[in-house]
């Protein structure tokens, strides 16, 4: 089938709340941009982020500013998080609120009319509050407000979608630079060539590593194999977080506004165990608070015959917050646990939900290269969102500064991009499309072989078990050589089944399978070059975090090579946060 292409100023892949966002960005500017996603862009996996989005607006606490924001997520990212980039961040919160709110999206409101904030995790009392609300939120829908409103705001500019397609490999010239990507059309097989002198890669996170995940099945990290195979080194890629309360059994995320909102964690015997572990109690950072829960879980006071989850308890709460600010977790409840949260505990335990790391980036969302002589940016690629790492979460992301980041860096990227000025014609030559395209030949002709369902569950069986809450290094060793053992098979040996054009979603499943394997392999390095425990990595070998040698981001590359880098204390405006216990 023959290869048509297609060229635009800028091409962004992904349509989730970072991508639509750099995508509206250059809209605004008036560049012609094309938006390639896998899926419908509303479906995209922002939709499922239930409990807000945080912002210093002071609607609560009069005292609230962004510099409060700013130190708590520094602790929060147990210090390993740039802090040039989380000021930035925390600055542009409430700005990007007022202008989410002005383009139409409907935040929960109080009696007063004010945008609704609530009480969320690792939001510090350290100026003398009970609990800091600083979580904006649509009741427990704030992602599917948000990426609504930023579809709406992107149709008004004429961004050109390219929905149910998909990405097969970035595409690089022979001078180094990276001009576009190659794609399939899933609903009919047609292939096409994006080119643009800019790519920027919004291909969210990679949940699906992991056997159990609050995490929608199409997050298979193809931007970060994408990057990976071209020797992109993936920076921080051991910082997995828990989310201390997916559903038990399916692993539906039950959002933290739940315990801002009053809910609290108990083992079986009946204790409300969390502040037995931290003075924050159940708005503890999520990583000690999933740890927390293991623990109980160890001991013996797990819930349940098999003795293997904890109990959120919202009995306590009223009627109202109830019906008004937690409408979707009462549904999903009912729906896939059939409890009523308003008279028994929701079953919960420790669920993969968030990659803190990724492709390093720039504020601007620039890809960089670290090199001895310092940081390189990477030509014609940016990351922005779960995929990149720029990095504002350190080794523990702040519950709701996952959407901030999207929407601050969605932004920075796209008029960055849209800013730069650009006189080098754009360049490549046959030889360079046909690269991104020689994997899904070689898997088209291969007639037999293994199949990607074989490789994907055991896969996924090896991160849950060697690559969970606690590590310890003999085990993610196993594990390692297990994932290499699946490598070797699924680049030797697997192959489509169905080799049909119309809606294959097998062969889409096959091409998932090649990235989840690369961001395991990644995990899996990572893993092992941090010799310490920190935020969301804890090692039973380890235990201590180690500052002399690792408050550093480890980065890691496709042919095992590993470097330090540098975290950036260096804010522009305050104080850096100096290294402290985390409670
Ligand atoms: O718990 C939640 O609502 C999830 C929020 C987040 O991950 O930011």
């Amino acid at each position: 089938m023959t290869v048509s292409t297609q060229v635009f100023d800028a091409i962004v892949i992904g349509a989730g709340g970072a991508g639509m966002r750099a995508s509206l960005a250059l809209g605004v500017e008036g560049k012609r941009v094309a938006v390639i996603s896998k899926v419908f862009p509303t479906r995209s996996h922002t939709v499922a982020a239930q409990g807000g989005i945080n912002a210093a607006l002071s609607n609560y606490d009069a005292d609230d500013n962004w510099k409060y924001h700013f130190y708590d997520t520094v602790k929060g990212s147990d210090f390993l998080g740039d802090q040039h980039a989380i000021e930035y961040m925390c600055r542009e919160a409430p700005r990007s609120i007022i202008e989410l709110e002005h383009w139409g999206m409907p935040f929960s409101r109080d009696e007063k009319g004010k945008i609704y904030q609530r009480a969320f995790g690792g939001q510090s009392r350290f100026y003398g509050k009970e609990k800091v609300r600083r979580t904006c939120a649509v009741a427990d829908r704030t992602g599917h407000a948000l990426l609504h409103t930023l579809y709406q705001q992107n149709v008004a500019h004429n961004t050109q979608f390219y929905s149910e397609w998909f990405a097969l490999e970035l595409v690089k010239n022979k001078q180094g630079h990276f001009v576009g990507v190659t794609a399939i059309n899933i609903s009919d097989g047609s292939k096409c060539f994006f080119a643009a002198k800019q790519t920027i890669l919004a291909t969210g996170g990679a949940g699906r590593i992991y056997e159990q995940s609050t995490n929608a099945y199409i997050c298979t990290g193809d931007g970060l194999g994408m990057a990976w195979r071209h020797n992109i080194g993936l920076q921080d890629m051991e910082m997995w977080q828990f989310h201390p309360t997916g559903l038990y059994g399916t692993g539906i995320l039950i959002s933290e506004g739940t315990r801002g909102e009053g809910g609290r964690l108990r083992n079986a015997q009946g204790d409300y165990y969390m502040s037995g572990y931290s003075k924050n109690a159940d708005l503890a950072c999520r990583d000690i608070v999933a740890r927390s829960s293991v623990q109980e879980i160890l001991a013996g006071r797990g819930c349940g015959p098999d003795k293997d989850h904890v109990h959120l308890d919202l009995t306590d709460l009223d009627e109202d917050t109830i019906r008004n600010k937690l409408p979707g977790i009462t549904e999903i409840a009912q729906v896939y646990a059939g409890v009523d949260p308003r008279k028994e505990p929701l079953p919960v335990v420790p669920t993969v939900h968030y990659l803190m790391g990724g492709i390093p980036t720039t504020e601007y969302g620039q890809v960089i290269e670290h090199t001895p002589g310092g940081d390189k940016v990477i030509p014609g690629l940016y990351a922005v969102g779960e995929c990149a790492c720029v990095s504002v979460h350190g080794a523990n992301r702040l519950g709701a500064n996952s959407l901030l980041d999207l929407v601050v860096f969605g932004r920075a990227a796209g008029h960055h991009v849209a800013q730069l000025d650009e006189t080098q014609p754009l360049v490549y030559d046959q030889d360079d499309i046909d690269q991104g395209f020689a994997t899904y030949t070689q898997m088209m002709k291969r007639t037999s072989g293994i199949a990607h369902s074989v490789i994907r569950s055991k896969l996924q069986k090896i991160m849950q078990r060697d690559f969970g809450v606690y590590r310890n290094h003999s085990e993610m060793q196993s594990g390692l050589q297990a994932l290499k053992q699946l490598k070797h098979d699924y680049d030797h040996s697997c192959y489509f089944a169905d080799k049909s054009k119309v809606f294959n979603t097998n062969k889409i499943e096959a091409l998932e399978v090649g990235n989840l394997l690369d961001v395991a392999l990644s995990t899996a390095y990572a893993s092992l070059y941090r010799t310490e425990s920190r935020g969301a990595h804890s090692r039973m070998d380890y235990p201590e975090r180690d500052d002399t040698n690792w408050c550093v981001h480890s980065v890691v590359y496709a042919d095992e090579s590993t470097v330090k880098r540098p975290v950036n204390v260096a804010p522009n405006e305050v104080k850096p946060v100096i290294l402290e216990v985390r409670d």
